[in-house]
């Protein structure tokens, strides 16, 4: 009886106490979010936000809403035309100022770590690691970027990534035939992942346990940027599942070149990353591990979209691709009368529209559309106010496709980037142009990647003329993806 008596007294207590729990919650919650309001009616925000959306993810989804790559979405139009180039909003879960304002994006690059610091979804930090180059910020952050910096110097560049550039080329070109279509989507991530193995550790294309991998990281990126739902069958669920299967095979190799090393036998040291970081960085193990894992994933998953995009605005504009092929005739023709094969550092050099039609495809293309920071200290910009703690996006694509910036802009363009017969409106195009972002963290591989597209390209034109076999487009997503693979049919010249 009694014992009963205190059963009943105690879930009574539980449930009071649960109850009051409760409602302390929803008072400090309230307050919280009432002297926020406040504290934000005496401020200038930027237009925009007010009520709009639901708790906690805001109008994220309006804002991924997959929308073709040539276009900024409709969210970001109508947000534009109602609010202006800077508006606010809530997404990621926090209180966000979008910017499509050039001036502002360049505000927020070069003021990285004074006034603004990077800051990705938590989600993306779970699948490319708490040590990847994205997430960190600081000291440790300038540590991994000089490493990359100095695998991608331009001595490397020239001597030694170009004839590499040059050969996976090859190699992917030398298997395409005439006849069914494929998907040329493909084929670009064969030839930049490739590329990206071999020369951050030493993985053979073609090879069964290079195959795995890139396919593991078709999944992984997929995970990338979905919401972070961790349980069986979501996207990021099996990202973080193919995660661990690349650190497997990262680690393999990291083991294997530790053998080697202690067997102090003089054999040919592969001139890789992996090499390199383990022999002249302090970085641990599982540091190295994030490292090459993510770059290998910037690396390659970037510049083969940028490839595709420009197969794809190329097969609409064949005034361009005449253009292209004689740009890459002339330069094949004084080859062979020197009698040389290989392209070198000058004839890179000498791919000039080349260089116009790389510019015109990111521009409209837009393969990195924004990025995420956070303000670290109270802004004041253009009459606005940007409180600490919010976050912000500069959008660059809304830049690159503003009529005001650049003429008829939905339109492929390349001869806009030649010297002296710039149409865009606002001289010189590209101070308002930033595909590869800016300031202290722009990309590392950018010279990379135009050497990869360039070095494409010449052999592509030289060999083939291609068609779609059927109409495709990219959608952002907002990583973009041709929505079937971007199936090509080919045809030999010569
Ligand atoms: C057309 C191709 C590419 C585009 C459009 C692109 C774009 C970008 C952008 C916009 C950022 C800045 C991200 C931010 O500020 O939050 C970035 C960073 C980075 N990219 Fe690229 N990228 C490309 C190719 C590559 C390649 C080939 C590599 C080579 C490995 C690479 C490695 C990196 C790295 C390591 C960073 C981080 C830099 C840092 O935080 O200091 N990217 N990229
Ligand atoms: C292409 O854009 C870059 C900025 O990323 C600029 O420095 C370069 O001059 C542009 N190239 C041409 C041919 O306009």
């Amino acid at each position: 009886m009694i014992k009963e008596a205190l059963l009943h007294l105690l879930r009574s207590c539980c449930f009071f106490f649960s109850f009051f729990l409760l409602l302390l919650l929803l008072v400090l919650f309230y307050d919280h979010y009432w002297r926020r309001r406040r504290k934000e009616r005496q401020l200038n925000l930027p237009p925009g936000g007010g009520g709009v959306g639901w708790p906690l993810v805001g109008e994220t989804f309006a804002y991924l809403k997959p929308h073709p790559a040539a276009s900024v979405g409709e969210f970001m139009e109508n947000h534009i035309s109602r609010h202006g180039k800077i508006y606010r909003s809530d997404l990621f879960g926090s209180p966000t100022v979008v910017s499509a304002d050039a001036g502002l994006n360049r505000f927020v690059l070069q003021n990285e770590g004074r006034l603004f610091e990077c800051s990705y979804p938590r989600s993306i930090g779970g699948i490319l690691g708490k040590w990847s180059m994205l997430v960190l910020v600081g000291e440790m952050h300038r540590e991994m970027r000089m490493i990359s910096l100095n695998f991608m110097s331009n001595t490397r560049l020239r001597d030694h990534l170009l004839p590499e550039v040059e050969r996976h080329a090859l190699h992917v070109l030398r298997s395409w035939r005439e006849g069914p279509p494929f998907s040329a989507q493909d084929e670009a991530k064969k030839f930049t992942f490739n590329l990206m193995a071999k020369n951050i550790m030493s993985m053979d294309p073609g090879e069964a346990e290079t195959e795995k991998l890139r396919r593991e990281y078709i999944t992984f990126m997929k995970g990338v940027v979905s919401a972070p739902l961790n349980f069986p069958g979501t996207p990021y669920y099996k990202a973080l599942k193919s995660r661990s299967a690349i650190l497997t095979v990262i680690e393999r190799k990291m083991e294997e070149r530790m053998r080697k090393m202690n067997q102090k036998v003089e054999i040919i040291e592969e001139d890789d990353l992996l090499g390199w970081a383990m022999k002249q960085s302090k970085l641990s193990k599982e540091q190295i591990l994030d490292l090459l894992l993510s770059l290998l994933f910037a690396g390659h998953e970037t510049s083969s979209m940028a490839l595709a995009l420009a197969i794809f605005f190329l097969e609409g504009c064949p005034k361009a691709v005449r253009e292209l092929r004689e740009e890459h005739f002339e330069i094949a023709r004084k080859k062979k009368d020197c009698g040389e094969s290989r392209l070198n550092w000058e004839d890179y050099k000498k791919m000039e529209f080349t260089q116009c039609v790389i510019n015109e495809t990111l521009r409209l293309g837009n393969v990195v559309r924004f990025v995420h920071r956070r303000v670290i200290r109270d802004v004041h910009y253009k009459g606005y106010d940007i409180p600490r703690g919010w976050k912000i996006l500069p959008v660059f694509a809304a830049v690159h496709l503003d009529s005001s910036l650049y003429q008829d802009p939905h339109q492929f363009n390349p001869w806009r980037w030649k010297s002296g017969l710039s149409s865009a409106v606002s001289l010189p195009p590209t101070s308002n142009f930033m595909p590869y972002g800016g300031g202290p963290r722009l990309c590392a591989g950018s010279e990379l990647a135009k050497l990869e597209m360039a070095v494409f390209l010449h052999y592509l034109v030289l060999k083939f003329s291609w068609e779609l076999a059927e109409p495709d487009q990219a959608l952002a997503h907002p990583f973009l993806d041709f929505r079937k693979g971007l199936p090509i049919k080919v045809y030999s010249i010569t």
